[in-house]
C-alpha cells in the first residue's frame, strides 16, 4: 500500500510518499519538508495570509520532490491523504485541493486526515505499538492528552483552556526579546539559568481533570519582566530557566493524571507517547520519563522529525484508515477546527480560538 501524504496546516508545507507493508508495518519512501520560518519570522509568529501565499507557492514542487524521491508514479499510488484539518483554514484549503485534484485526475481514492489523528498515529509507523496508548501531543497549535484506542478511536482527556504550550514558548521569547521559534531559544537561555530565582505559579496543580492552562503562567512572567526592566542576561536566563521549570512541574502533574485517567477507563496503556515540537525540549522529556516511570509504562518519543509537522504522517494515517476501509469524497470540507473526539467539550474556562481544536 503506497500513500502520498500533503500537510499545510500550519506553517510548515510538506509532502511525502509512506508504504505500508502488509505486516501492518511502515517505509518512508520520501518526506519533504519546508518550514516557513524566514517568510515569518519578521512578524514574531505564524501570519496565515502569508502562510496560505507561500503553500500556494510551494506545494506543486514539493510534491513532485516526494513522488520523485520516492520512485514512483501516481499510477502507483493507492489513495492520496491531506490533513484536512484543524489548522489555519488558507492553507489547509490549499493541501486539500491539491490532494482532490491529484485524487480525481488519477482515480485514486482521496483521505481526508485529521491533522491531530496523523500526530497521534505516528509511533505505529516508527515502531510496533499497540493500542492503546497514551499521547501527549504539545505543540504551537495544540496541546492535549488523548487516550488512542484505535483507528479512528480518540478520547481527548485533557486539553488546554488557553494558550498551547509551545505558543507560551513562543510569547515568553518574544517578551525577552529572543527569536522567533522561541521554544528551543528559550530551551536554550534557561540552561545556564536560575530556575529558583522567580516562584512562578504552577497552573492546575492538583486538579483532579487532565486539562492545561498556560496564559497567567505567561502572564506572570510578563510582569516580572517589566518588573526588572531593562533586562539584563543574567535575567534573561533566569526568567527563562523559572518559566521552564513552572512548565515542566505543571506538565508532569497534568501527566499524571491524565495517565490515571487512562488507567481508570481502558486499563494500563502500552506505552506513554509524546509529540509535537514541545517534545523536543530536553527538560520537559526528563519530566515525561519520570513520570512515565512512575506509572510503569514506557515513553516513546518520535525522532524529532516526524514530531513536528509533516507528510509522512499524513501519509501514515491515511495508509491506516485505508487499511480499515475508511476514504472520504471529494466533498470532504477543509475544517478551521476538528475535534479528533466528536464527544469532547469545550472545557470550562477555555479562552482561545487556536490552541483547544
Ligand atoms: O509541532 P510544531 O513544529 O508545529 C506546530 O505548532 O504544529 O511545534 C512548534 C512549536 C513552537 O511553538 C516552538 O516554539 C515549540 O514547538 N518548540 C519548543 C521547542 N522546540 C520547538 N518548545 C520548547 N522547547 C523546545 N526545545
Ligand atoms: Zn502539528
Amino acid at each position: 500500500m503506497l500513500v502520498l501524504g500533503i500537510e499545510t496546516t500550519c506553517d510548515e508545507t510538506a509532502a511525502a510518499v509512506v508504504e505500508r507493508l502488509s505486516d501492518g508495518s511502515g517505509l518512508i519512501r520520501s518526506n519533504i519538508v519546508h518550514s516557513q520560518t524566514e517568510e515569518h519570522a519578521a512578524f514574531g509568529g505564524v501570519v496565515p495570509e502569508i502562510a496560505a501565499r507561500a503553500h500556494v507557492d510551494l506545494l506543486d514542487g514539493i510534491v513532485a520532490r516526494a513522488m520523485r524521491e520516492a520512485a514512483t508514479g501516481f499510477a502507483q499510488l493507492s489513495a492520496v491523504a491531506a490533513a484536512a484539518g484543524p489548522g489555519l483554514i488558507g492553507g489547509v484549503i490549499v493541501g486539500l485541493t491539491t490532494a482532490k485534484a491529484i485524487a480525481m485526475v488519477h482515480d485514486t481514492p482521496l483521505i481526508a486526515v485529521n491533522h491531530l489523528e496523523a500526530h497521534a498515529l505516528t509511533p505505529r509507523l516508527t515502531g510496533a505499538l499497540a493500542f492503546p496508548y497514551c499521547l501527549f501531543l504539545a505543540s504551537g497549535g495544540h496541546t492535549q492528552i488523548v487516550a488512542v484506542i484505535g483507528v479512528g478511536n480518540y478520547v481527548r482527556l485533557g486539553t488546554t483552556v488557553d494558550d498551547a504550550m509551545g505558543e507560551a514558548f513562543d510569547k515568553v521569547a518574544k517578551m525577552l526579546g529572543l527569536p522567533y521559534p522561541g521554544g528551543p531559544e528559550v530551551e536554550r537561555s534557561a540552561h545556564g539559568g536560575d530556575a529558583e530565582r522567580f516562584a512562578f505559579p504552577r497552573p492546575m496543580l492538583g486538579r483532579t481533570d487532565a486539562n492545561f492552562s498556560l496564559s497567567g503562567l505567561k502572564t506572570a512572567v510578563r510582569n516580572e519582566a517589566s518588573r526588572l526592566s531593562p533586562l539584563e542576561p543574567r535575567d534573561i536566563r533566569d526568567l527563562c530557566a523559572s518559566f521552564q521549570a513552572a512548565v515542566m512541574d505543571s506538565t508532569a502533574d497534568r501527566l499524571r493524571v491524565g495517565l490515571r485517567l487512562f488507567r481508570e477507563q481502558f486499563g494500563p496503556p502500552s506505552a506513554l507517547v509524546a509529540a509535537g515540537g514541545v517534545a523536543a525540549n530536553q527538560a520537559i522529556r526528563g519530566a515525561l520519563q519520570e513520570v512515565a516511570a512512575r506509572a510503569k509504562t514506557t515513553l516513546i518519543i518520535p525522532p524529532p522529525a516526524l514530531c513536528t509537522d509533516n507528510g509522512a504522517m499524513v501519509a501514515w494515517a491515511g495508509a491506516e484508515r485505508l487499511a480499515q476501509g475508511l476514504t472520504d469524497t471529494m466533498d470532504a470540507p477543509p475544517r478551521a477546527r476538528w475535534l479528533l473526539d466528536a464527544a469532547a467539550t469545550t472545557p470550562v474556562g477555555f479562552s482561545n480560538t487556536r490552541a483547544g481544536f
